[in-house]
């Protein structure tokens, strides 16, 4: 949510900048700026430059190309609008009253109104109404103390200011921060908002994200909470939230050739769609190689102590991961017999269930850095440390598809689902990597637990290696079937998609999905619900899409079929060809699995129609108005 980069080094900052906020664009795209300082001409000091533009990335690139932006120094951010319109006014960078120091911000300042009445009763004057401009006043207002206390203008000096001033900050922020008379100097913070320092040669940059980081460097230093830095062409000064002076090795990061690409495809998301068989198969060779003992017939990455004594299982999650959540919740408890809840991210914050011994506690975040899943994971842990009891002892999980992103810091155990970037706000492969976590944790569990046969767990097994294969038919059989089905549904208002079992979280998904990228309004039902409100919606002009896979609510969801039927309304059934599918009016078939398995192939079609339905009605499906891939804010 919201994406910030900066630069200091030998290179024009500009051209970087650009390239660096292309890469975080689907944080937000609701304005986007930059600001440069041009090296200090001795004996002047550099000066600030300041491009703003409201809407995509683009319009900001076209102005900084038409009027320039020189300098090796620059700060640039894409944004997510919390604090006050989409408007240029709003856009960041934002400047201190002189128009010296500009500061860039991704997170919410939650004592932005009390800091700002303050500096207004000091006679300052805001340009905008985000909670971000406090910053650079308050900076400002630091400095010019220090200088009045005659301290010599240098980069320590910057520093100092902005370590006072985040002492004074409340919420979760990552920070940049560049001030003219300082040319030499980048400062910049985080406290529970991520941001991480790429370390090039004789240059860093900073950024939210790594995928910024594309072609620049491989070497990165996330930063930890609380701390600041200070940049400049000579080197990094670390510290935390103390004042104590950090030093840490670097680290390595992998795969980010594949960042940019469309290939020949119209959309990110359809690449990412069309990408899911190669996910399949990725997964089945890294947890189900041949060979593993039939004891353990999966390989994860686990000690023993980690399934051991587990009696329950809570998940934390938000939009999309919270379904593929629902989907392993039923995996853990009916195949594996683990009682395991589903928790949306942002309520289990704030009422948490009673403590449970022996419990698991796992978030699922493809990003990892969603703010109510982190929060969330966080005061679970906290509240089972103070209450201090060997059997409430914190267990935890996080499954996501960023290694190196804030979950995998802050949390002992990480399942990483291996899906590869993922740059369509509205998530596809990711949920398909994140599904099939969930298998590999429940073949574990229910081999280890003895909770199932060797057969059951074999022939599960068998029909998930022969995934991959079967996902590349769907995909393509899909992708043309949807095509006819999406004209039918192009100016369609409303759509029901139903589900029961394992399948009610794919209609809820189904929903989310038809909802983010074309704008329709859904509802997904458990099917045996639909008689007890959404009915009184039906008629001529509803599409119903149901779910009906063979196994133990087949029957069920093709009567609950039936009913929307006799209500005129267009029914459209994800079922396997030639089972009393002559019911619908139309068809999306899938092939006839076990029960076990079948979300991985009936999500497809969903993504599929809307994908073509937005693609009919001409909107920008790679960024979704009003969303973000990463939501970073409460
Ligand atoms: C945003 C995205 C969704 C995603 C949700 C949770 O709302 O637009 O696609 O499902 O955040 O994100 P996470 O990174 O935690 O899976």
């Amino acid at each position: 949510m919201c994406g910030i980069v900066a630069v200091i080094g030998s290179r024009d900052a500009a051209p970087l900048l650009l390239k660096g906020l292309k890469q975080l664009e689907y944080r937000g795209y609701d304005s986007a700026g930059l600001a440069t300082v041009t090296t200090r001409d001795i004996p002047s000091t550099g000066s600030l430059i300041c491009k703003r533009a409201n809407g995509k990335l683009a319009n900001l690139v076209e102005k900084v190309h038409s009027e320039g932006a020189p300098g090796q120094l620059g700060i640039g951010h894409t944004r997510w609008a919390t604090h006050g319109k989409p408007e240029e006014r709003n856009a960041h960078p934002h400047r201190d009253s002189s128009g010296s120091l500009a500061v860039v911000q991704n997170g919410i300042i939650e004592n932005h109104s009390a800091l700002r009445k303050a500096l207004q009763l000091e006679g300052v004057k805001f340009a905008s109404d985000t909670d971000t401009e406090v910053i650079p006043h308050l900076i400002s207002r630091e400095l010019n103390l220090l200088k009045s206390q005659g301290r010599i203008v240098n980069a320590t000096l910057l520093l100092e200011a902005v370590r006072k001033v985040v002492s004074q900050l409340q919420g979760a922020y990552a920070l940049a921060v560049v001030w003219q008379e300082t040319p030499e100097a980048l400062v910049v913070a985080r406290k529970q908002a991520p941001l991480l320092i790429g370390l090039g040669e004789g240059e860093f940059l900073c950024a939210s994200d790594t995928p910024a980081l594309a072609g620049f460097t491989r070497t990165i230093l996330p930063m930890e909470d609380g701390e600041v830095a200070l940049l400049t062409p000579l080197g990094i000064e670390l510290y935390d939230s103390q004042g104590h002076r950090q030093q840490r090795s670097p680290s390595f990061l992998h795969g980010l050739e594949d960042v940019v690409s469309k290939r020949n495809f119209r959309h990110f998301m359809l690449k990412e769609i069309y990408e899911q068989p190669e996910t399949a198969r990725l997964w089945v060779d890294r947890h189900l190689p041949l060979g593993l003992p039939e004891a353990v017939p999966v390989a994860l990455p686990f000690e023993n102590s980690f399934y051991e004594g587990i009696e329950r299982i809570q998940i934390l999650a938000c939009g999309t991961s919270r379904h593929a959540a629902m989907v392993g919740a039923y995996l853990l408890e009916q195949f594996a017999g683990i009682p395991t809840t589903v928790f949306y991210a942002s309520e289990f914050r704030y009422a948490p269930p009673p403590l449970a011994p022996n419990t698991l506690t796992i978030g699922v975040t493809q990003s990892g850095e969603t703010a109510d899943t982190l929060a969330a994971l966080a005061m679970e842990k906290e509240r089972r440390e103070v209450y201090k009891h060997p059997d409430f002892l914190s267990r935890e999980l996080g499954i996501t598809n960023r290694a190196e992103s804030s979950i995998a810091r802050q949390v002992s155990n990480i399942l990483d689902i291996g899906a590869g970037l993922e740059v369509g706000v509205a998530a596809t492969k990711t949920f398909l990597a994140q599904l099939l976590s969930f298998y590999s944790l429940t073949l574990s569990f229910a081999s280890r637990r003895k909770s199932r046969s060797l057969e059951e767990i074999t022939s599960l097994i068998n029909e998930l290696r022969l995934l991959p294969k079967q996902l590349l038919v769907l995909v393509k059989q899909h992708d043309a079937l949807a095509v006819t089905l999406a004209q039918r549904f192009s100016d369609t208002q409303n759509v029901i998609f139903l589900g029961r079992g394992i399948n009610y979280p794919i209609a809820l998904e189904g929903a989310l999905k038809l909802k983010e990228i074309s704008y329709i309004h859904a509802e997904g039902y458990p099917a045996g619900e639909m008689k007890h409100g959404p009915i009184a919606l039906l008629e001529r002009r509803v599409p119903v899409i149901s779910i009906a896979t063979p196994g133990v609510v087949f029957e069920k969801v093709l009567s609950n079929a039936q009913e929307a039927k006799a209500r005129d309304a267009q029914l459209i059934g994800v079922a396997p060809e030639g089972l009393a599918t002559e019911i619908f009016d139309a068809l999306m078939p899938i092939p006839e699995v076990s029960e076990w398995i079948s979300p991985l192939f009936s999500v497809i079609p969903m993504q599929l129609l809307s994908y073509h339905i937005a693609a009919n009605r001409g909107l920008d499906i790679d960024q979704p108005r009003n969303l973000a891939k990463s939501v970073t804010v409460e």
